[in-house]
């Protein structure tokens, strides 16, 4: 049996559980997923999120474990999401995780939902080199990393409001799109027209890195009452492309820009959005015109997942980097990430 880790994640609303060898190669990946639970709602219900957690995660591990063929004692460690996120999901995660790493006589690992996703560059083929750009585009951040090393990233560019994800989300739901929008959005934007309408490009003139996508959503929200207002019958389709061709264009082209400001040859994009069809279409090409070395996850490992997780606590166990035992989750880490900071992976 390789030596292998067990991740677990549950920053939001996936219970996840993965098993990954030390070089990287994914045994299992479990996800048990809480769209049913958070649908009514339109969006993610902390409180009803950990409960599910609680109920789903010792099903979630031991599915990862025997999908694996591995038993506790074979683990090298157990790595765990410790934010940022939300704090109830956070505890579930790490609570359970204290208890298998205690009874396996194993090591625990805190890792930074961050930094795992960064590493999910490395889960498939992927032969991206250091240093490197990565965009993490998904429903909670939408920040550009300087990645130096597989230890280490440095904050170059986020978002100033609303995360990519949340575009999508907030889009779809004017949309009248089901959830969880963004997937919905791509699906339906396929059958549109994406220049029937010219949605703005938030900060795409400024020179910097910086994020901006709440009047984008402004934007749309306005058009769509402009068109009601007057009666005008309009095709969603249409629109749903327009919006997202709007979001793509930004995206790609502050990756773009940062590898070239860094003078770097490699680019991942990972997170949720990287998931979008359009958003791979568009990186693919820009990437072979301008000889970038450029990583897409497989689409299982955009979304939340704990291969990533474990993949993370991979690169902290080989530098002996383990957490004590009153590891806490740090639901807020977000909020102390500044453009020039260097963080850890885990
Ligand atoms: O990485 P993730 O699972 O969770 C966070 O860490 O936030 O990302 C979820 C986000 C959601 O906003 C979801 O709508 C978006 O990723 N997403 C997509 C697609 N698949 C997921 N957005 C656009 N197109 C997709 N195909
Ligand atoms: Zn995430």
């Amino acid at each position: 049996m390789p030596p292998c880790i067990l991740g677990i994640e549950t920053s939001c609303d996936e219970t996840a559980a993965a098993v990954v060898t030390l070089e990287g190669q994914v045994l299992a990946s479990t996800l048990s997923s809480q769209d049913d639970v958070h649908r009514q709602y339109g969006g993610v219900v902390p409180e009803l999120a950990s409960r599910r957690h609680v109920e789903r995660i010792e099903f979630v591990v031991k599915d990862a474990m025997d999908h694996a063929g591995i038993r506790y004692r074979d683990l090298q460690a157990v790595a765990v999401t410790r934010g940022p996120g939300l704090a109830g999901s956070l505890v579930v995660g790490v609570s359970f995780a204290k208890a298998v790493a205690y009874a396996a006589n194993v090591p625990l690992i805190g890792v930074n939902h961050l930094g795992g996703h960064v590493a999910s560059a490395w889960l498939g083929v992927s032969d991206l080199s250091f240093p490197c750009v990565v965009l993490v585009a998904s429903g909670g951040h939408t920040h550009l990393f300087y990645v130096p090393s597989r230890e280490t990233f440095q904050l170059i560019g986020h978002t100033l409001d609303d995360a990519a994800g949340e575009a999508f989300d907030k889009g779809a739901k004017m949309l009248g799109l089901g959830y969880p929008g963004g997937p919905e959005l791509d699906r339906l934007a396929r059958s549109g027209n994406c220049t029937s309408v010219h949605f703005p490009r938030p900060y795409l003139k400024r020179g910097g890195l910086n994020f901006s996508f709440s009047g984008l959503k402004t934007a749309l929200l306005y058009y769509l009452k402009d068109l009601e207002a007057q009666g005008i019958p309009y095709s969603v389709a249409d629109i749903a492309a327009a919006y997202q061709e709007a979001i793509v264009e930004v995206l790609v082209a502050k990756a773009f820009r940062a590898i070239r400001q860094r003078n770097v040859k490699g680019l991942a994009v990972v997170g949720g959005v990287s998931a979008n069809s359009r958003l791979r279409e568009v990186l693919t090409l820009e990437a072979s015109a301008q000889d970038v070395n450029l990583a897409l996850p497989p689409l299982e490992y955009c979304t939340d997942n704990a291969a990533m997780i474990a993949a993370a606590g991979c690169q902290a166990f080989r530098l002996g980097d383990t957490s004590s035992w009153d590891l806490d989750v740090e639901p807020d880490f977000l909020t102390s990430l500044k453009n020039g900071v260097e963080v850890s992976t885990f």
